[in-house]
């Protein structure tokens, strides 16, 4: 068993986490993560406290649907492309897009983060960890920058400082020839709210970075090519596989445009 000792934002990867473990167990499974339930058995800590249950389980992989199948669309048209999975947390994307041998992806967390996931997953000749905060940009002169770039954050930019955030941004798309953005954004007013958000509450983390509609970021060099906000992450068919209690919830989201457009994912072109 590995111990854990994550605190404030580190810790939330632990709540992800489980939530895709828990989709596995479940009867109709939306991302069928088993690597994420064989790390579960494997980590020592208690995630029955960790803020997530069957039906937040569901909004974790809800996210996380769509942000595979861009990925993997990307990888599909750009076989020789890198990717930057930033803020990874102990996310097994790579082992749910089993990218082909010339993609080269590059996971990027917290040094402690990184440490406890070589423990936990095997390496790949086309895998490599990166141990640093992402606003400590030096981890960049890691990465080769002569290919087309896919950069994957889920759950990451929220608790970025915008000025670091926004920095990022302009360095990556400064640093590649061309690539796409995937990631999930928190509305002013989620960040507002955070302590209702359980996980984030239990971790101890803080929230800091709002954006409300997702063009802002074209101001920093991007394209914005699709955004779904929380009432459209579910396609028809991943809908079949969820529980009333969550469809209930994704129908209240439709009917309150201003509660689904609290968190959207986004993807952008550069
Ligand atoms: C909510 S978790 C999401 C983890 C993973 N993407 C997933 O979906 O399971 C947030 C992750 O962002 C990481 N993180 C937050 N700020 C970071 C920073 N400045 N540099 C690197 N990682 C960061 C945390 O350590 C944590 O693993």
């Amino acid at each position: 068993m590995e111990k854990v000792h994550f605190t404030e934002e580190k810790a939330t990867n632990l709540a992800t986490l489980y939530g895709r473990a828990l989709d596995y167990r479940s009867a109709h499974p939306i991302l069928g993560d088993k690597a994420a339930d064989d790390a579960v058995r494997r980590i020592d800590y208690d995630f029955t406290k960790i803020g997530i249950s069957g039906d937040r389980a569901a909004s974790v992989v809800l996210r996380a649907k769509p942000i595979d199948d861009w990925a993997a669309e990307y990888l599909r048209d750009h076989p020789d492309a890198i990717v930057l999975h930033l803020g990874c947390g102990l996310d097994t994307r790579f082992q749910r897009l089993a990218p082909p041998e010339t993609v080269h992806w590059y996971d990027v967390d917290y040094p402690e983060v990184v440490e406890l996931r070589e423990k936990l997953y095997p390496g790949a000749p086309n895998h490599t960890n990166i141990g640093s905060s992402v606003t400590d940009f030096g981890w960049l002169g890691q990465v080769p920058h002569d290919r087309p770039a896919l950069i994957v954050a889920e759950g990451l930019t929220m608790y970025l400082k915008p000025e670091s955030g926004t920095e990022l941004v302009r360095r990556l798309v400064a640093r590649f020839p061309s690539g796409e953005l995937i990631c999930d954004l928190f509305s002013r007013t989620a960040i507002r709210m955070q302590k209702l958000n359980a996980p984030v509450r239990k971790a101890g983390a803080t929230l800091y970075w709002g954006v409300d509609d997702p063009h802002e970021l074209e101001r920093h060099g991007l394209t914005l090519v699709s955004s779904l906000d929380a009432a459209h992450w579910a396609t028809p068919e991943v809908l079949a596989r969820l529980g009333p209690v969550t469809r209930f919830q994704l129908r209240l989201l439709k009917v309150i445009p201003a509660l689904a457009r609290t968190a959207h994912i986004v993807r952008y072109r550069f």
